[in-house]
């Protein structure tokens, strides 16, 4: 089986783990990286044993690039992915995939014109519990869907810089929110605030509201010293609860307490190799281009609704 061609653009923290899961899968070859510190890229394009680049330019010549993840900073995702889809190459770009929703329109766009693969890295879609939870709500086990919420708190990693909490960490709730209702919202309301951070908020409470009745309460925080990311579904005959870092899921009836268990497996493994089968024909897109673009549109309402203290209405 030929494999697919990939780079990864912004070697970080996280991009990091995108090259090294590229080397692990057997559906792809990581050919090269990209960063523009110098040092960074030389140190990452070592380990892996791949050509370094330090602007995007040269590397997206390369013909036999045929996919590439953007990992570079929140605010120059949308140009970097811009870029690598004009090159014509299928894109993996990282939430929240751009600084604005003109920008993701653009993004929508040029792939749709170029015929190419745009996804998004909303990661906590390849969780099986979440799966799970998705198709029970489905099949409607858990009764008729009342509410979810979800809890994603910890301290401020220092190196997210240039947006707040909303855009960079409550927008995989926001994410969550839709998939698991299988609908859009119609109405967000919201407090952000910021206690320690010079420049953005670092603290948000999001509530969603959705035509069939459901509504969705969002905490994200970077003030908590500790981290925890959960989410429960109430049903008006169950309750799911998932906890993200354990991948630990309990759903509770009147009459019992199950635990399924899954096998632990990495998320990004799972995401990146589904991204690589698209490509290749062989899975459907769980997740699109649109699911980025509407994420970040509610990102953006939430934001609107706290800084005019009224609800703001989603088309
Ligand atoms: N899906 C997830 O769960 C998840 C987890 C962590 C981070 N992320 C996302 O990944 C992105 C990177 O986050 P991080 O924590 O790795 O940040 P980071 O600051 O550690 O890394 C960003 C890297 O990009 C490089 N860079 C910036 N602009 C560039 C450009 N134009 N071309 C090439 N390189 C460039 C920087 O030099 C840096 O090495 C962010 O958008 C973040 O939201 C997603």
């Amino acid at each position: 089986m030929k494999k697919l061609g990939v780079a990864v653009i912004g070697t970080g923290f996280w991009g990091r783990n995108h090259a090294r899961v590229f080397k692990e899968l057997p559906e792809t070859e990581l050919l090269a990286i990209c960063d523009i510190n110098a040092e960074r890229a030389r140190t990452v394009a070592n380990q892996f044993g791949v050509k370094p680049y330090t602007n995007t330019g040269s590397m997206l010549k390369n013909k036999d690039i045929e996919a590439v993840s953007i990992c570079t900073w929140s605010t120059s995702l949308a140009e970097e992915a811009l870029k690598a889809l004009k090159a014509g190459k299928n894109v993996l770009v990282e939430k929240p995939m751009a600084a604005n929703a003109k920008q993701a329109k653009q993004l929508l766009s040029t792939a749709d014109r170029e015929g190419l693969h745009l996804t998004v890295g909303f990661l906590m879609r390849f969780i099986p519990g979440l799966q799970r939870i998705r198709k029970e709500v489905e099949a409607k086990t858990l009764g008729e869907p009342v509410c979810a919420t979800a809890k994603r708190v910890s301290q401020w990693p220092e190196r997210i810089g240039d947006v707040g909490v909303v855009k960079d960490t409550a927008i995989h709730d926001l994410d969550v929110m839709r998939y698991v209702f299988n609908e859009d919202p119609i109405a967000v309301y919201a407090k952000t605030g910021s206690m320690r951070h010079g420049k953005f908020e670092d603290y948000a409470q999001i509530m969603l509201t959705f035509k069939g009745g459901q509504s969705a309460f969002i905490e994200s925080n970077w003030l908590t010293p500790y981290k925890t990311r959960i989410l429960t579904v109430t049903g008006s005959e169950a309750i799911m609860k998932l906890d993200y870092i354990t991948q630990e899921l309990t759903i509770e009836n009147a009459k019992e307490t199950l635990q399924p268990r899954y096998t632990l497996q990495e998320p990004l493994k799972l995401e990146l190799q589904h991204f690589a089968k698209c490509i290749a024909g062989k899975e459907k897109p769980i997740i699109t281009g649109m699911d980025g673009l509407k994420a970040l549109h509610i990102a953006e309402a939430a934001l609107k609704s706290s800084a005019t203290g009224k609800a703001v209405k989603l088309e």
